[in-house]
């Protein structure tokens, strides 16, 4: 089924697994594939990355959240960390330059919001505007741990954002999701791929959907070891990649 949105210019779409997506109209592409929105934030972030052992090992664990969109990829990470006992902190940095959107999801009552989660609403609706551009909620899990979610709006390339998410790492995983590389080009170059690794500890872990030549050699040449993975969707590779050992990480 596909309905217009608030925003005519946009329309939602329900996936395989039941959640939404929308289409972004000046890029003529969906947010999600149609296989599964809520399925591809779980398998391919919050699986395939490793971060489940460190809940369950009751790790801190800091993610730097690139293209915030619609929140599947957070909220994923939020309810994998919930279902292994929140035991140790989680710190979540998402970065998303369309304010509208922020905003829009926020409400709770976005198009693709039906039938979410109430916690996942009151999750959205905890973020409290810090000082321009940012937003942060805090939420006390059950085992002692606490969720730190911050929000930068604006470019994620800007100076002003790469210096926050530099100053707020080191990250242990990265949940890289701007649009394509052919609609999205300058959220896959080195240049990206390095402010980010200096974002990131060693060893730190990034994920993707896109295993195009030109991202993996951008990834390469930044600091970053590259491996395709196998998926469980219709695709038949997932990109992870680990940042590179440097002068001056600590021994
Ligand atoms: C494919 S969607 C992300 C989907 C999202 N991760 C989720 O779980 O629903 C890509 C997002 O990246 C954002 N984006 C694209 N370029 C950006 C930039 N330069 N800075 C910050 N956000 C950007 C877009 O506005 C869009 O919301």
């Amino acid at each position: 089924m596909i309905v217009p949105t608030h925003d005519s210019s946009e329309l939602a779409r329900q996936t395989a697994d039941g959640s939404w997506t929308l289409a972004h109209a000046e890029h003529s592409e969906w947010y999600h594939s149609r296989a599964g929105a809520l399925t591809e934030a779980r398998h391919l972030y919050v699986v395939a990355s490793g971060i489940l052992g460190e809940f369950e090992q009751g790790n801190c664990v800091r993610v730097l959240d690139v293209g915030l969109g619609l929140g599947y990829n957070a909220l994923a990470t939020v309810d994998a960390w919930l279902q292994s006992g929140a035991k140790a902190h989680l710190q979540i940095l998402s970065l998303e330059n369309d304010e509208a959107l922020f905003h829009a999801l926020r409400s709770g009552s976005a198009p693709w919001q039906i039938g979410w989660n109430p916690f996942w609403i009151e999750a959205l609706k905890g973020l409290r505007c810090e000082s321009d551009g940012l937003w942060r909620g805090v939420i006390r899990g059950p085992g002692g741990g606490a969720l730190d979610w911050h929000v930068i709006l604006g470019d994620a390339r800007s100076d002003a954002s790469i210096s926050l998410l530099q100053k707020s790492g080191p990250h242990d995983y990265v949940w890289q999701d701007p649009f394509s590389p052919k609609k999205n080009p300058g959220m896959w170059t080195a240049d990206w791929f390095s402010a980010v690794a200096l974002a990131v500890g060693c060893d730190g872990c990034l994920m993707t959907y896109s295993v195009a030549r030109k991202v993996r050699d951008a990834l390469e040449v930044s600091g970053w070891r590259v491996e395709k993975i196998p998926t469980t969707s219709h695709k038949k590779n997932w990109l992870r990649a680990f940042r590179l050992a440097r002068v001056g990480d600590p021994t």
